[in-house]
């Protein structure tokens, strides 16, 4: 049983919530960071785009340099900051793919320009000109000219299941409240850090 305990699904749930009313440009922008079998790490920004008790989706190109890394191994950190809302929030663990069902219904909820530039971006690769970007767009517009945009089989999305999952709310004087829930042997518990 892996699922996000009520209370951890309960305040991550309230914390987006305020972070989405406080009317922040990304509210659910988290840095992703990956690992790659030769022990590289890779940091950057990607957005949430479903949380339930299974854990966090985001989504991306399936040849990508993260996906390439989450393919060689498969665990992931993600970081989310609320600067306007004092509060901090990291999550760690196993990451695997969603299924293609759920990919599709997300899918269908982007735009459209979004969805020819899922087509048009070899993300991750060597871009010679933006020019050759732009080409690329027009060849797509041109070939779903009429019809709705299929998902590319390059494109879908990654659950993070956490395994730990930490709250950071900032306190004065830098005496900031640390709350860690941490699955162990399949139970979960939490405690406090030292900020
Ligand atoms: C605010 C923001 C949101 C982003 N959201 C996504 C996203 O949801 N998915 C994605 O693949 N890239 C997203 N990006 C771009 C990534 O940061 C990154 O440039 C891209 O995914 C390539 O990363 P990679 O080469 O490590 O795979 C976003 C960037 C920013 C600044």
């Amino acid at each position: 049983m892996t699922n996000l305990p009520h209370q951890v699904y309960d305040r991550f749930q309230k914390l987006i919530e305020r972070a989405r009313q406080t009317c922040l440009r990304e509210p659910t922008a988290m840095t992703l960071a990956t690992v790659g079998g030769d022990g590289r790490i890779s940091a950057r920004v990607v957005l949430l785009r479903s949380f339930d008790e299974r854990g966090f989706v985001f989504y991306t190109n399936l040849n990508s340099d993260k996906a390439l890394q989450l393919y060689a191994n498969p665990n992931a950190a993600i970081c989310f900051h609320w600067d306007e809302l004092g509060e901090q929030v990291r999550v760690e663990g196993p990451v695997e793919r969603i299924s293609g069902e759920e990919a599709d219904a997300y899918w269908r909820t982007r735009a459209r320009d979004s969805q020819i530039g899922a087509w048009a971006s070899h993300q991750s690769e060597t871009l010679d000109s933006r020019e050759t970007l732009e080409h690329r767009i027009a060849q797509s517009e041109h070939e779903f000219l009429g019809q709705e945009v299929p998902r590319p089989e390059f494109w879908s999305g990654f659950r993070l299941v956490a395994r730990r999952i930490e709250f950071w709310s900032n306190r004065p004087a830098r005496l900031h409240e640390r709350t860690v829930f941490e699955l162990v042997d399949d139970q979960w518990s939490h405690r406090m850090l030292y900020p």
